[in-house]
């Protein structure tokens, strides 16, 4: 009998039809009382009770496709003028599912949209960099344990080609190469010799931004880091600047976000506090300027650089950072954006 139902199952799927009346003639063959599946129906009375579930449920399904088919084929059909069944091409398409995008993908995306509205220019720079553009522009000292074997992949026996550690890396590259004003951003991928956990990988992303013109002051940076935040997290997000130290940027700060779970208020994402890290970023350091054969005197600017992960786990909720390396297509599937 599962043979029988899958044979007129395979004739349904595969029909055809070239004219008006085949599409009736299906519908008289298939479901009319006298049709096969009704037939289908009778002789279920003498299948034995152990395969009743099984047998039973297979005729549904044909039943349903065959349904399916006929309305399927009634409504895209047309006659015309001369009898003959034309396709009905006001007919609107049949939605299908594309692709969605890569959460950090799509948070990259909407960072670069909110600083492009600022007047920021996007600026690509080598992932394989040289030990002077990744720290000694920098004002990386050459003792600094960033160097340091447990933090940087080095790629020559030298130690001068390297994986970069940071985005700053294309700060350098800029600034040497361009002539202020500069407003860039940088998006790309840095690695660091880390141990893989929830919170921490070895390739990861970050996004650089860098302002470098005439009068470019604090109260510039903290607008504009302020304003970013709010476009964001959503404009009740308020931000607050702790001191903090980079080599290339003097005075330094690292930028947290009212918690985006509880607002502030302290829950266990923010661990109590009610504030969550987004960010370092701090005034051009007068020597990375020099190094970059830019007048400190004449010009001041400032630099601010984010983890993407990080922002994309703190918009989303996300837990664990390994997860947006495994790819598991149930994961991805959650997302969709429009840029
Ligand atoms: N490069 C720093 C980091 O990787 C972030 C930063 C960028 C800080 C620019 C200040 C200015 O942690």
């Amino acid at each position: 009998m599962i043979d029988r139902i899958k044979e007129i199952l395979a004739a349904v799927e595969s029909f055809q039809p070239k004219s008006i009346e085949e599409v009736e003639e299906f519908r008289l063959k298939y479901l009319s009382k006298k049709g096969l599946i009704p037939a289908l129906f009778d002789d279920f009375r003498n299948v034995p009770a152990e395969q009743k579930k099984e047998v039973g449920a297979e005729i549904n399904i044909l039943k349903q496709k065959a349904t399916d088919k006929l309305n399927e084929l009634k409504d895209a059909l047309t006659v015309n003028a001369e009898g003959k069944i034309e396709l009905d091409l006001t007919r609107p398409g049949d939605p299908f599912k594309i692709g969605s995008r890569h959460p950090l993908s799509i948070v990259r995306n909407e960072i670069i949209s909110i600083f492009t509205r600022l007047g920021f220019i996007v600026a690509d720079g080598p992932e394989i960099e040289d030990d002077n553009h990744n720290f000694g522009k920098l004002n990386f000292p050459q003792d600094h344990p960033a160097r340091d074997m447990q933090d940087t992949f080095f790629i020559s026996p030298d130690m001068n080609v390297l994986l970069r550690t940071h985005t700053s890396s294309v700060q350098a590259h800029e600034m040497s190469e361009l002539k202020p004003p500069i407003r860039s951003l940088s998006p790309g991928r840095v690695y660091r010799n880390e141990a893989i956990s929830a919170r921490a990988h070895c390739l990861f992303h970050q996004i650089e931004g860098l302002y470098v013109d005439k009068n470019v002051s604090f109260a510039d940076l903290k607008q504009t880091l302020d304003y970013f935040a709010k476009e964001m997290f959503g404009e009740h997000t308020k931000i607050r600047m702790r001191p903090s130290y980079f080599p290339f940027t003097e005075p330094s700060a690292e930028v947290d976000v009212s918690c985006t779970l509880c607002g502030g208020k302290g829950c266990n994402v923010c661990k109590g506090t009610g504030w969550l890290e987004i960010l370092g970023c701090g005034m051009v350091d007068p020597n990375v300027f020099e190094a970059a054969g830019i007048d400190p005197e004449i010009y001041t600017g400032f630099a601010f650089g984010m983890g993407i992960e990080r922002i994309t786990m703190l918009k989303y909720g996300i837990r664990d950072l390994r997860l947006f390396f495994e790819n598991d297509i149930r994961f991805l599937n959650q997302f969709t954006a429009a840029i």
